[in-house]
């Protein structure tokens, strides 16, 4: 019965209301998610006001996003669902690489690069010179991985945050491929720590919590493999002042690397001498086999 219904009756009067949908897992998330809004409401005793005003925020967290902005990606960041999610679906203890969130810089358009390029698009900081192996778990190089790359720069922006400085360029990002011994390996420039976007919406969430919004620098990872479960991952500088306190919690420590400071002079790990100082990063990620 849907009529006379009282604060406690009408919850399973809309729960009823998904009887009927035949997908048994579309039926539970939604009969679940029924149950925790209204037990949310009548717990806060939530007012119109609040109601409007949170559907306000929620209107322009969609406002401000767009294919390169994505503003409901860094809500779900800021909350800690992302990495919630990446959690529960992600053993712990195993030997394959941590996975951890995606973040809303990830764009789908990037350019591909052969192994040994410059990433970097021509913006101008440290060098950084990246060297990864990938593996299955028995330690096979996993040859012809797709892997994806995408950082900020020196000063901690994105391309995508940039686009009139760049003539809206992508750089230093990359689609690459493993080979035969399951390397891939390319030059940048070295990024940095960064505030995640607080011109939006979220921005709020943060100034009236008064929380950092400060991500400890890092370089970014995607990969996908014929046999292999898909990895999303990142890697932290070892001596970041902000890794004990990720805006978005997705941090970890097996995902901490040392980003080796290299004096002008030195051979470069693509045989040339650089007259100015660089870094060298090296990593080994281990993809878990397909489940399918
Ligand atoms: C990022 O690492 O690119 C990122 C992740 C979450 C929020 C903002 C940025
Ligand atoms: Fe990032």
């Amino acid at each position: 019965m849907s009529i006379d219904l009282t604060e406690t009756s009408i919850t399973e009067a809309v729960r009823k209301t998904f009887d009927g949908v035949e997908n048994e897992r579309v039926k539970e998330l939604f009969v679940c998610l029924v149950q925790h809004v209204h037990d949310f409401a009548r717990e806060v005793r939530l007012t119109g006001d609040e109601w409007f005003e949170a559907l306000d925020f929620l209107k322009r967290v969609g406002d401000v996003t767009t294919p390169d902005r994505q503003e409901f990606v860094l809500l779900s960041d800021i909350l800690g669902l992302s990495v919630l999610v990446d959690l529960i679906n992600h053993e712990d203890g195993s030997s394959t690489t941590d996975s951890t969130l995606l973040g809303p810089f990830y764009v789908e358009g990037r350019p591909t690069a052969e192994n040994g390029s410059d990433i970097s698009g021509e913006v101008e900081g440290t060098p950084l010179f990246f060297s990864g192996t990938v593996l299955d778990v028995d330690g096979h190089p996993v040859a012809g991985a797709q892997v994806d790359t995408w950082h900020s720069d020196g000063n901690g922006f994105y391309d995508v945050q940039m686009p009139e400085k760049l003539h809206h360029r992508l750089a230093m990002r990359a689609l690459m491929a493993t080979d035969d011994k399951g390397r891939f390996w390319y030059r940048s420039v070295a990024p940095r720590y960064y505030p995640v976007p607080t011109d939006g919406p979220c921005g709020e969430i943060l100034r009236v919590a008064n929380r950092s919004a400060m991500r400890p620098e890092h370089l970014h990872f995607r990969f996908h493999a014929e046999g292999f479960e898909p990895l999303i991952t990142m890697l932290f500088r070892s001596d970041d002042p902000y890794l004990e306190r990720d805006a978005v919690f997705g941090a970890k420590r097996s995902l901490v690397v040392d980003f080796v400071q290299h004096d002008p002079g030195e051979t470069a790990p693509d045989g040339t001498h650089l007259d100015e100082p660089f870094q060298t990063v090296e990593w080994t990620f281990v993809l878990a086999r397909g489940k399918s």
